[in-house]
């Protein structure tokens, strides 16, 4: 059973989990939104394909090692983790140039970042979600200097594992954003969700956008799109 509502974003709630002390039920809403909550949408459906997507790549992940919050899955629309203290920092890795970094340093559309570029932002609403250097980020979260860079680290070990799963299913890993959070222990580890919403997809053959930007650019059905890339993952298995 869930307890009380702790939090709620714009793609997910936070429940406590009734009867534990330090999990939580992530509950995946349908709505879709961009441009910091601008543009807004709801799609039947779209709560389970992120559930369902996030909870295979986090249990991927578990099993290449890397320690992150997820527990289970637990229903359709929820999945069961830990609880962390998130950390303030969106951490994004690029492979390929396009949105945000093409138009802020003048890049050209799908110039390839070998090795991989990651960026920093201050995951602050109010503020639009500004990019920051790691000064900024020590003196705005409470990592240490060793644990920024360990998670930069583990963004990038994160990238070649995702890179090989989804070309293993014939999409290519433009970029992606992670959220990292602390355990009551004071270790780091993944948290928040991995998903066609926090990543950007291609097809592999055809360049076919898979993610949210076919939302956030209104070109493609998001349902569909989103379907297909649990399709494929399935199929994997
Ligand atoms: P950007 O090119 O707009 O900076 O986005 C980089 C990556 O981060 C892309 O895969 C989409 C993802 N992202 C989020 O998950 N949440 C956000 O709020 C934004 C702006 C981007």
């Amino acid at each position: 059973m869930k307890a009380e509502l702790l939090y709620e974003g714009k793609a997910k709630q936070v429940y406590r989990l009734e009867g534990t002390m330090d999990q939580l039920v992530l509950s995946y809403k349908n709505d879709a939104t961009a441009f910091n909550g601008k543009k807004k949408e709801s799609f039947d459906g779209k709560g389970r394909l992120n559930n369902e997507i996030s909870s295979r790549i986090f249990s991927f992940l578990h099993d290449k090692g890397i320690e992150t919050h997820f527990i289970e899955k637990w229903n359709e629309n929820e999945q069961i983790v830990q609880q962390t203290e998130i950390i303030p920092l969106e951490v994004v890795v690029r492979n390929l140039a396009t949105g945000s970094i093409t138009k802020r340093l003048g890049i050209e559309e799908n110039t390839p970042f070998d090795p991989p570029i990651v960026e920093l932002f201050f995951k602050d609403d109010e503020l639009n979600d500004p990019l920051i250097n790691d000064e900024h980020a020590l003196f705005l979260s409470s990592v240490t200097e060793s644990e920024l860079q360990e998670i930069k680290e583990k963004a990038l070990k994160i990238n070649v594992a995702l890179t090989e799963l989804f070309q293993s299913i014939n999409i290519s890993l433009v970029d992606f954003k992670l959220e990292f959070g602390r355990l009551a222990c004071g270790s780091i580890v993944l948290a928040d969700e991995i998903s066609p919403d926090t990543c950007r997809l291609w097809d592999l053959n055809t360049q076919e956008k898979m993610d949210k930007d076919v939302f956030r650019q209104g070109t493609g059905d998001l349902i569909e799109v989103y379907n297909v890339i649990l399709q494929r993952l399935e199929d994997l298995s």
